[in-house]
């Protein structure tokens, strides 16, 4: 079996925090765009798998993939008269075939779908088609590179401002890694290296890529061969959301996806994004779909543990050990939410020295600062609040926070 052929035994950490951003944004995004279309939105999921994780142990199925995710989705939109049409295409027969069988058990019968087994640039037309006069959000998840840059920039991100449009991609930073590390090799190529590299310019755009990966590694290589290919990789993304920027106006939202807290991403999420709205909405959804990756974590480092000690109680029962790792986790979360208030809060007082009012739609990115993908409303909120009550600025207004400006205090 393949390293992609398990992907589907088991949804890793990874999948936790992109699926808490597919539980949550294509809901907002529907129901914002919604109101320009009698309610009717698009969505495609481009790399759709076969709709559910193979069960674990002591499960009767598996966890939802994308597709489910999207299935439920389109659930709570009904009640919100959006009438969500999905999109689902996959390249391998046999998890076209389940995900087919997975939606006629499981979708509900008003929701409107397709799969289409083979390739997503050719079935690019048919979405274009359906999406003509509707709103679009395109969900793109490939195992290695995705769609080749022409098709992203030249079909999906050309299509009328009239209608919105957004792409949240996930960035597989390994095909990056991987490939890059070919740039060194210059013997005979046996293994499809010029292939390899020429699959990778056409995903990126050309072969600007390779000069930035040198650079870039070159300027880690203190950190160890493969922390800085990663973070040559990571560098390479940043570039890649620039060109995007200039050849399509579309901005980008990148969210980093790490197996743990500690370690180098392995996927960028990242979301291409007109509307000023989108930045203050996404947060809103990866913030929450980060705090259950952190439970996931925990969950996992407790599990770990028992795995461990073998099912055998420890010196206290086995109960000690595991209140213990509980209650700390507990406690870093806590203490973790107080340093986002005081990040957001210190942002605060700096913009509002350079302005005298500030934004917050506007300015989302640069209000959260450090703690964009963590912190959200709430934690916004605190530090707003905790700087009014000393003066530094005004108190917050009534109605929705993004609609509002933080003033300083005359
Ligand atoms: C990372 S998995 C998708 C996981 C899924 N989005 C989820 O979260 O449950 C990528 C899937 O894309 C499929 N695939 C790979 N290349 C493709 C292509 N060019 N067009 C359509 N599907 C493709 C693979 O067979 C695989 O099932």
């Amino acid at each position: 079996m393949t390293a992609n052929g398990h992907f589907f035994q088991r949804r890793q950490a990874a999948a936790v925090l992109k699926h808490g951003v597919l539980k949550r944004y294509p809901t907002v995004f529907a129901a914002k765009t919604g109101l320009t279309s009698g309610g009717k939105v698009v969505y495609l999921d481009g790399f759709a798998g076969p709709g559910r994780y193979e069960p674990q142990e002591g499960q009767v199925e598996g966890d939802p993939g994308s597709p489910l995710l999207a299935v439920q989705t389109a659930d709570t939109l009904a009640n919100i008269n959006r009438d969500l049409n999905c999109v689902f295409i996959e390249r391998n027969p046999r998890y076209a075939k389940d995900l087919q069988a997975t939606l006629e058990k499981e979708a509900p019968a008003s929701l409107q779908y397709r799969v289409r087994e083979g390739d997503v640039i050719d079935h690019l037309d048919e979405v274009l088609e359906l999406a003509a006069n509707r709103p679009l959000l395109a969900f793109l998840d490939p195992f290695g590179t995705g769609l080749p840059y022409k098709d992203l920039t030249q079909r999906l991100l050309a299509r009328p401002q009239q209608w919105p449009t957004e792409v949240l991609f996930n960035f597989n930073l390994n095909s990056v890694t991987r490939t890059g590390g070919l740039l060194n090799d210059t013997g005979p190529d046996r293994n499809g290296r010029e292939a390899t590299l020429a699959r990778i310019d056409a995903f990126l755009g050309s072969d600007w890529w390779r000069g930035e990966f040198r650079a870039f590694r070159q300027q880690a290589e203190t950190e160890g061969q493969r922390r800085a290919a990663a973070q040559a990789a990571e560098n390479v993304v940043g570039v890649y959301c620039k060109h995007i920027f200039n050849d399509t106006g579309f901005r980008s939202f990148p969210v980093p996806i790490r197996r743990k807290p500690d370690e180098a991403p392995l996927f960028i999420l990242i979301l291409f994004y007109r509307h000023l709205d989108a930045p203050y909405e996404f947060n809103w959804a990866v913030s929450k779909a980060n705090e259950e990756w952190r439970e996931h974590v925990h969950a996992e480092e407790i599990f770990k543990y028992e795995a461990k000690s073998g099912g055998q109680e420890d010196l206290f029962g086995g109960v000690l050990t595991r209140t213990y790792l509980e209650e700390h986790n507990a406690e870093s979360a806590s203490k973790l939410a107080e340093e986002w208030v005081n990040t957001i809060a210190s942002n605060i007082e700096e913009l509002v020295t350079q302005s005298p009012s500030v934004s917050v739609r506007d300015r989302t990115a640069d209000l959260f600062g450090t703690t964009l993908g963590l912190a959200r409303e709430t934690h916004l909120r605190k530090a707003w609040k905790s700087l009014a009550q000393q003066g530094v600025v005004k108190p917050i207004g009534k109605g929705k926070l993004i609609r509002q400006n933080i003033y300083r205090a005359e």
